[in-house]
């Protein structure tokens, strides 16, 4: 067996995000071909071009769609290959502008299905289609990484009910992937961040109060928000040979926010 992952195929949904973003900047690096998928084809597109490297791509995906998620893995498998690596970051803290927590009574079941269709029905669907193509066309060391929260472990600072329990459900199936997916050589694990500085975690602070931004999440061990890179870091590291026989597993990425 390789014990290198260069010259995989590596599928990043929200890959104009933030953490999607330092991570496919990390796996270019490492020679990994980068497909990064998002709402917007062209900044999506736009974006692989950024990369270092030669022949990533950038595509319109909605993860939410079932249409659209098997559209996307036709053309980039028959246009690049089997995808080897998925990464699944696509995700909504809420489907309102302002910021802010949105209160149980409050919540609106557009909100909560709207937020549920993209951050679990979306990674439903994209590791439902990875698994389907990975049983007639293998690959060697197969990775699927998903992207929880640590709303989904503990019921969210600034996220509500919609953002929690969908995370909660990433968790879940994330654990029933891995074990359907062992025999295939496939391992699945969820990342569980903690506050990252992307635009996802500035967007739960008014623009009136930016200049004290994070200031609730100060009980944080480490006295800091988490940089996209970190999160990269741990991404590239399930997604390496070397985290073979790891499987089900959920990595803290939190400053000690949370300790289990
Ligand atoms: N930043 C944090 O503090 C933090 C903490 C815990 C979990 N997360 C999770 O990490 C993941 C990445 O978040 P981020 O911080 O990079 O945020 P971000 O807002 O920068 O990126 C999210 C991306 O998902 C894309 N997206 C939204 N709906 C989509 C859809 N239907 N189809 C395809 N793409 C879609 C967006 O266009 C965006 O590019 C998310 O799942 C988020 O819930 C982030």
């Amino acid at each position: 067996m390789p014990n290198e992952i260069s010259r995989r195929i590596a599928l990043l949904t929200g890959g104009t995000g933030g953490l999607a973003q330092a991570t496919a900047e990390r796996f270019a690096a490492e020679g990994i071909t980068v497909v990064i998928a998002d709402l917007d084809a062209q900044r999506a597109g736009e974006a692989a071009d950024a990369l270092p490297g030669d022949g990533h791509r950038g595509i319109g995906m909605d993860v939410a769609d079932e249409a659209s998620v098997r559209a996307v893995f036709e053309q980039v498998e028959s246009e690049l290959g089997p995808v080897a690596v998925l990464g699944c970051f696509a995700g909504r803290l809420s489907t309102r502008s302002a910021p802010g927590r949105v209160l149980l009574t409050e919540l609106t079941l557009d909100e909560w299905e709207g937020v549920n269709a993209v951050n679990a029905r979306g990674t439903f669907l994209c590791i439902r289609e990875m698994a389907r193509r990975r049983a007639t066309v293998p690959v060697p060391h197969g990775r699927i990484i998903t992207i929880a929260s640590l709303a989904g472990q503990q019921g969210g600072l600034a996220a509500g009910a919609a953002y929690s329990a969908s995370k909660g459900a990433v968790l879940a199936l994330t654990k029933v992937c891995a074990r359907e997916l062992a025999s295939q050589g496939i391992t699945v694990n969820a990342i569980a961040p903690g506050p990252i500085d992307t635009q996802m975690l500035r967007s739960t602070v008014p623009v009136e109060r930016a200049g004290e931004k994070y200031e609730h999440l100060q009980g944080i061990p480490l006295a800091r928000v988490g940089l996209p890179g970190e999160i990269a870091a741990a991404v590239a590291w399930l997604a390496s040979v070397d985290a073979g026989f790891v499987t089900g597993a959920t990595i803290d990425v939190n400053g000690g926010l949370y300790m289990r």
